[in-house]
């Protein structure tokens, strides 16, 4: 590879055995490199590319953007169309409560903001969490996180935080009058695909509006249609105080955004005013993707097709005698395997042969799948049959 050397030299690594695939360029379902070959892009980015890689109407929404501005002002100065037209596609398919954003730049921006406002708006500090969450990488992310292993160097972390089980109904007991919110990933992502029961939720509602503790869904990962629904609280028919969304919400470009209602937001306003403050949050050109990405969702994205997609997968590799358990809500899927090292030699075989799988940072068994849901059904075929060798090949 050309450029592995200054890849491994001047660039920081974050682990020791990184995919050192050097790319060339990216469009739908594939991903070139720099010697042509293509691979079948399987993981989407880890859930961003949800309409694919360089989608027309996104780099046709990004180019009218170039040619008019980039940053201007800090957020929340000038009045900006590309920040206007995100916000009123976002908000329309909102439910009512939730009818105000706030843009920012990534998802543990978002979420960090999430806390400052549960707080600010209920005059508590301490935040309830989840086992297995993931909400970022930044300090007050980290430290509403689940995994351990990745917090441990960096205590001393927030202070007030408590964690509790999914679908452990004793467990909602700690919710109390002390709680400023509850922060859940709707659908745990990086904990290998955990779907909460519906019961559940639903207990998890009652019990913060009983003792006025605010409801936070990360959707950071599970959101934009990924589970076959716009938003994963729809299938659970409950809605939360305050999401966060991020990722496949781009169509490819960094941004996060914090919704709540009007009324919630203005608590940034004052005491103290500028309550958060983010100097390229809602940059004009990540606003336009997005605005453009929500559209190719509502008009192109058949959310029936992408849960047939993710039947598909779900029986074609889920039948494997190789896969001892399948994970699915829509195109969110994960396959545990006997072993961490069995999941990398079909991770490594899959790469070899054209097809780009990942895997989870908290549930190591298993391989993650989630394709641009705007994947066809001949390409995931396609992709399956490799996979599906991949597993054969390294019994
Ligand atoms: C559920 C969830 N929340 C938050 C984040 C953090 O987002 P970002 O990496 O954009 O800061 C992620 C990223 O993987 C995520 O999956």
């Amino acid at each position: 590879m050309e450029n592995s050397e200054d890849f491994l030299t001047k660039q920081a690594q974050t682990n020791p055995f990184p995919f050192l695939l050097e790319i060339d360029s990216a469009s739908g379902v594939f991903i070139r490199d720099k010697k042509g070959k293509s691979y079948f892009d399987m993981t989407a980015g880890v859930a961003v590319n949800n309409i694919g890689h360089c989608h027309p109407k996104v780099i046709s929404a990004i180019q009218n953007q170039l040619q008019k501005h980039l940053h201007v002002m800090v957020y929340g100065e000038y009045i900006q169309d590309a920040q206007l037209a995100l916000s009123k596609e976002l908000t329309k398919i909102l439910p009512s409560n939730l009818n105000c954003i706030y843009p920012v730049n990534s998802g543990a921006e978002a979420n960090e903001a999430a806390i400052k406002l549960v707080k600010r708006t209920t005059n508590r500090h301490k935040i309830i969490t989840f086992k297995g969450g993931y909400h970022g990488s930044t300090i007050g992310a980290l430290s509403v996180s689940g995994n351990e292993n990745k917090k441990r160097a960096f205590r001393p972390l927030m202070p007030g935080v408590e964690t509790i089980s999914l679908n452990k109904m004793d467990d909602l007991g700690l919710i109390s009058k002390q709680t400023a919110g509850v922060i859940l990933e709707t659908i745990q992502g990086d904990a290998g695909v955990q779907i909460p029961s519906k019961k559940y939720i639903h207990a998890l509602r009652k019990r913060c509006s009983e003792v006025g503790a605010m409801l936070i869904f990360d959707e950071i990962q599970c959101g934009i249609g990924r589970t076959a629904k716009m938003f994963a609280f729809e299938h659970f028919e409950v809605v939360p105080d305050v999401l966060t969304l991020g990722k496949g919400l781009g169509g490819g470009m960094s941004i996060g955004v914090m919704a709540s209602s009007k009324k919630t937001l203005h608590n940034f306003t004052n005491s103290p005013m500028l309550g958060h403050i983010t100097t390229f949050g809602g940059h004009p050109i990540s606003c336009s993707a997005a605005a453009a990405c929500l559209k190719v969702i509502k008009e192109e994205v058949s959310l029936e097709e992408v849960e047939k997609k993710g039947e598909i997968l779900e029986q074609e590799i889920g039948n494997n005698k190789e896969i001892i358990c399948v994970r699915r809500i829509g195109l969110m899927l994960a396959f545990d395997m006997i072993s961490s090292e069995r999941v990398k030699k079909v991770v490594d075989k899959c790469f070899e042969n054209g097809v780009l799988l990942f895997w989870f940072l908290s549930h190591p068994n298993s391989f993650r799948i989630s394709p641009p849901l705007t994947i066809s059904f001949q390409e995931l075929n396609d992709a399956i049959k490799i996979i599906v060798n991949a597993i054969e090949e390294t019994k």
